[in-house]
């Protein structure tokens, strides 16, 4: 079968990087294909120049049996490549149908004619088996609610090819579902999709063909059915390293760090009277790690952002050390030895105008003050340099912009910026999301060290196996409440699903 896309000896360097060097990419007509490799491999930077968002600096693309030259997103749109960037980009105080026809509003002359984009809007998202209301602003959508806007955009195009950067990572188990639904019923119809993730289960799950990238060169590519995930890391990182995540049995002797009674909260940005957190209680002990398990929405990160000092609450007690403390901002938590690692790492805690080693060390100066008072560079950039290494961060220096590193390092700086913090309770909400699978096993360690530290860790995570890996305990909470708590050998898969869907009836 002729290829409907084949990128050849793509070629692209940044200043300090060579991010592309003979990449390529070949993708069949109505196939899903895996585009994969570790953080800073040059996936985006592949699919951006495909998208016309970037120019290679050399090399070619056909499409559709045509060579071709993106000179613009417009340009790749209008051949009907529609990209859904690891960053969206939607406009957020618009509606859902104007994000689905921006710049391409249906009308005459002036006059946008709502009527009409409101009714393809609402079939085209009908066509994706979604309830949607074409008004409504993407201001208050989910992440996951979002996403299948832009696909919904990519559907009105008339797209042949739709690129997916990462689409699963803030998802659901139930919104994968949905996703993998959609994405097999696209291919049905005869589109491709390219499909970018860290996730190498999904891959085995969903994807017709890979093609592996390491260091910007292509470094092979074929069929899922005739790969492992042992076969792809091998592919990805040069060498074999265990997949598994490896769990250690630890006696937990500490005394009690952190104790949460009967915190409160009721109304988020939609509802006044939603219950967001109901009497949620737990304690946890220094250098024990207790996971938390849940479904998207089911309060984990308004529980971690109200102990941070992030959100306000209603009522409740949050007692360190013994010591009842009050947090009324994430000052007062730093203050109290509260650490957190925030799940949405790009809108909350990157400063992208700033030097990733500025962005690393913002929140230890104390380790790194010269008589309490300048920060010494010295000590700082030795800082950096250890979490550099610890988390193999790819940077071309520390003074890079952090806008500019690939989103898996992104994510590992505002994770070193906590961990090298020290704090005497850690929060880490979805620790590894975006994060490719031999980091994922380095952040593993790391928590493991600042726990065996005498760190009391709280791990929010959605993906089981990870909760099952680093926990000694582990909560599940649902609708705003704690529904149940298991030691982590007690627990399995199972268990946990069953107890993150249990209700429990209010008290
Ligand atoms: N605008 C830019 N300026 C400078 N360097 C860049 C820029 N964009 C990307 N890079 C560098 O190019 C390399 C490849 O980055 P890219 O974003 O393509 O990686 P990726 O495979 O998508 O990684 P991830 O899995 O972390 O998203 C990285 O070293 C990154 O820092
Ligand atoms: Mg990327």
């Amino acid at each position: 079968m002729e290829p409907l896309l084949r990128m050849m000896s793509i070629r692209k360097r940044f200043p300090g990087v060579q991010a592309l060097d003979d990449a390529g990419l070949e993708v069949l007509p109505g196939e899903i294909h895996a585009l994969l490799g570790e953080n800073g491999a040059g996936k985006s930077t592949l699919i951006k120049i495909l998208a016309g968002a970037q120019q290679p600096d050399s090399g070619t693309i056909e499409f559709a049996g045509q060579n071709v030259v993106m000179l613009s997103p417009h340009d790749a749109q209008r051949r009907g490549i529609a990209t859904i960037y690891q960053e969206f980009t939607l406009a957020p105080n618009m509606t859902i149908a104007e994000n689905v026809f921006i710049g391409r509003e249906p009308g005459t002359g002036f006059f946008v004619d709502w009527g009409k984009m409101a009714a393809e809007t609402k079939a085209i998202t009908q066509r994706l088996g979604l309830q949607m209301q074409p008004m409504a602003a993407v201001r208050n959508l989910s992440v996951a609610e979002q996403q299948m806007v832009e696909i919904a955009r990519a559907l009105s195009m008339k797209s042949r090819l739709i690129v997916m950067d990462e689409p699963t990572s803030a998802l659901s188990l139930s919104e994968v579902d949905k996703l993998f639904r959609i994405a097999r019923e696209l291919k049905a119809q005869g589109l491709s999709i390219i499909f970018v993730t860290h996730r190498l289960e999904e891959v085995m799950e969903i994807c017709d063909r890979y093609t592996v990238l390491r260091d910007g060169r292509l470094m092979g590519s074929g069929s899922i059915s005739e790969i492992t995930i042992d076969g792809i890391i091998r592919l990805m990182v040069g060498r074999q390293v265990k997949a598994l995540f490896a769990h250690r049995d630890r006696e937990i002797a500490g005394d009690v760090v952190l104790k949460v009674e009967g915190l409160n909260r009721r109304g988020n940005t939609q509802d006044q009277n939603a219950t967001v957190l109901a009497d949620v209680g737990f304690e946890v002990r220094a250098g024990e790690i207790l996971g938390v398990a849940g479904l998207v929405g089911a309060g984990r990160t308004e529980m971690a952002r109200a102990l941070f000092g992030a959100d306000a609450f209603d009522s409740g007690r949050i007692i360190i050390d013994g010591q009842e403390v009050h947090i009324r901002s994430p000052k007062d938590a730093i203050g109290h030895g509260i650490g957190l690692v925030p799940e949405d790492r790009k809108q909350q805690a990157l400063f992208l105008a700033l030097a990733v080693r500025v962005n690393l060390s913002m929140a230890s100066h104390k380790r790194i003050l010269r008589w309490g008072v300048f920060i010494d560079e010295t000590a700082e950039r030795t800082m950096v340099e250890e979490y550099r290494k610890k988390l193999n961060i790819r940077m071309a220096s520390q003074d890079q912009l952090i806008a500019n590193l690939s989103g898996g390092n992104q994510q590992k700086v505002t994770l070193a910026r906590w961990l090298a913090l020290r704090p005497k309770v850690l929060i880490v909400d979805e620790p590894t999301r975006g994060i490719d699978i031999v980091a994922k096993v380095e952040v593993h360690n790391l928590l493991f060290e600042m726990a065996q530290s005498g760190i009391a860790v709280v791990a929010i995570s959605s993906e089981l196996p990870e909760v099952l890996a680093i926990s000694d305990r582990i909560i599940t909470m649902r609708e705003g409440r704690v529904t149940g708590q298991i030691k982590r050998e007690d627990a399995t898969e199972e268990i946990l699903m069953s107890m993150m869907t249990l209700s429990v009836k209010p008290t």
